[in-house]
Formats: structure tokens, C-alpha cells, sequence
């Protein structure tokens, strides 16, 4: 089995959740993820707003999975079960299946999430690069926000090819640097100094649009669509900045989490770090 990941925002999430921090649980009780903001000139300022934009942009990746009721659906990375619950209650006739590799956001997941009487729902504990499911298992693959911290994407798109049915889809959203700044991004990524930003984990920026075309053609798959959302996204720093002002001191690295999140805000203004909505298809079997 592999190691969980270190992601130090986790363990920020749960404390708070188990002091019963009320922003905490409205903001990422549920999904832990970015917001997407149809007309972001109009983001509010406060939880529920938030929480409304998360919703949406599980809405958005469910719309980019033409995902309907009657289907079997893998959420990997599934975190607390947020898109799981977004199915559960929206589609009907559903099995839904989530995987993570962290066992302390399963036992949440399993504790808050229960099947609707006619969906099926299960949670596995496992990497998302070696899916312990079959072949040809799922008509839908779902990854939010959550492969730049797979040990490996191209792996990833491999075992969700594997697992799809003839005709399924794949549909993700992932942090893409520009071409330009790429090199930028990954060395920032590895450079010792920028150590005390682990705490969002090992995070892998080595992903363009333009590889993401060439690694998911090699697999097989055909391109559905690749939505730059990045201005739908940005009111997100706003509220992540909010929140941890607002929230206990993490052992001191609150202030350089804050510049932090203004360096990416920036660097997502700029058009060098955007945030994107990917579709890819395992082809049908030709007809005649
Ligand atoms: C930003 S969170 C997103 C969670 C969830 N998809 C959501 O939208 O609420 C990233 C998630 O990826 C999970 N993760 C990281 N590496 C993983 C891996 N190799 N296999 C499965 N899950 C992984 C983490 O445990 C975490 O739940």
C-alpha cells in the first residue's frame, strides 16, 4: 500500500472541524476545494457564499462527465465524499464509489455519507495510480482538484483508461502553469527554501495543457474539453485568506501561508498558474 500523503491542510481541517469551527465546516465540511463563480464580479464575502461556489464547481465537473442517473461513478481523491454527496442527492440509480488514500478523511466520509435508498455507495482506502478495481468497471472517472498530488498523473489517466467502460469519461480539474512559467513552477515546487510551504503537501506543477493533450492521446483517450476557469476560480484566495486570518495561528506559518496565497492570486491573475476543467473519452467501439 502506499504512504498517505503529507498534507498539512488536512490536518488544519480536521482540528478545526473537531473544535466545531463553524466557517471550517461550512466552507470545507463538505468539499475541500476550490469555488467557481459563474459572474465572480458578484463573489460574497462570506461562508455561505463559498460554500454555494464549491457546490458549483462539483456541478461543473459533473457537467464536464456528462455524468446522468443510472451510471457508476469513481471519485478519485475523494477527500470527505463532497461529490459523492453531490451524486447521492442529485442522480438516482447511482453505484458511487470514492477512494482516497487518507483514512482519516474516509472514516468522515463514511460517517456523514449515506446511500439513498435506490444508490449504492462505497469507499475504498487506496492510491488513485493503482485503482484495485477491474477493467471496463465504471461508466464515469471523477478527479477534483486533486492529481497534482497523485505520485504520478500520466499513471493516474492510465488506471482511470483501464478502469473505464468503452465510451466512459474522465473528468478532472488540475492547477496547469502557462508554458512559459512551467519551469518556474516546477523548480519552485522542489526548491528547498520554499520547504515551509509543504504545508499543502507534495504538489507536482509539471502538467500543461498542451501535455495533458499529448499523454491522454498517447493512452487513447479523445479530448472532450479543456476549460481555462481560472477568473471563475480567483474569489477563492479572497476566502482562503479570510478564513485562516481568522483561525488559530498554525504554528506560526500563518503569515507566509497568507503571502503565499497572494503570490498564487497573483500568479493566477497573470495568466501564469489557472486552474482547469478537463474532459478526455475512452473511445467507443466502432459500429459496422
Ligand atoms: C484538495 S483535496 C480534494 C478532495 C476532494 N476531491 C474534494 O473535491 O473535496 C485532495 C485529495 O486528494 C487525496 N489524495 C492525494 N493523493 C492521493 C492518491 N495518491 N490517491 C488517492 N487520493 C489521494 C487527498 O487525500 C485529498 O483527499
Amino acid at each position: 500500500m502506499t504512504q498517505s500523503p503529507l498534507l498539512p491542510y488536512f490536518d488544519f481541517i480536521l482540528a478545526m472541524l473537531s473544535q466545531e469551527n463553524r466557517a471550517v465546516e461550512t466552507c470545507f465540511g463538505r468539499h475541500v476545494h476550490f469555488g467557481y463563480w459563474s459572474n465572480p464580479k458578484e463573489a460574497g464575502a462570506d461562508e455561505g457564499d463559498y460554500a454555494r461556489a464549491a457546490e458549483r464547481l462539483t456541478r461543473e465537473l459533473c457537467e464536464a462527465g456528462s455524468i446522468a442517473s443510472g451510471e457508476s461513478v469513481l471519485d478519485a481523491g475523494c477527500g470527505f465524499g463532497g461529490t459523492l454527496t453531490h451524486l447521492n442527492e442529485n442522480y438516482r440509480n447511482m453505484r458511487l464509489v470514492g477512494i482516497n488514500l487518507e483514512s482519516r478523511q474516509l472514516d468522515r466520509a463514511r460517517r456523514l455519507v449515506h446511500a439513498m435508498p435506490d444508490n449504492r455507495l462505497e469507499f475504498h482506502h487506496g492510491d488513485a495510480c493503482a485503482l484495485p478495481f477491474a477493467d471496463a468497471s465504471f461508466d464515469r472517472v471523477l478527479a477534483v482538484e486533486c492529481v497534482f498530488h497523485f505520485p504520478s498523473r500520466e499513471q493516474f489517466l492510465r488506471e482511470a483508461f483501464r478502469v473505464l467502460k468503452p465510451g466512459g469519461t474522465l473528468a478532472l480539474s488540475d492547477f496547469l502553469p502557462a508554458r512559459l512559467f512551467r519551469p518556474l513552477a516546477v523548480a519552485a515546487t522542489e526548491a528547498p527554501m520554499l520547504a515551509r510551504f509543504q504545508y499543502f503537501g507534495r504538489c507536482n506543477l509539471g502538467y500543461t495543457a498542451a501535455t495533458y493533450r499529448s499523454v491522454a492521446s498517447q493512452i487513447g483517450y479523445e479530448p472532450v474539453l479543456a476549460r481555462n476557469v481560472t477568473r471563475n476560480v480567483l474569489p477563492t484566495y479572497q476566502h482562503l485568506k479570510h478564513l485562516l486570518a481568522g483561525a488559530a495561528a498554525i504554528e506560526g506559518i500563518t503569515g507566509p501561508i497568507v503571502r503565499f496565497m497572494d503570490a498564487l492570486r497573483f500568479l493566477s491573475g497573470a495568466g501564469l498558474l489557472n486552474y482547469y476543467v478537463v474532459g478526455l473519452r475512452k473511445p467507443a467501439p466502432k459500429s459496422g
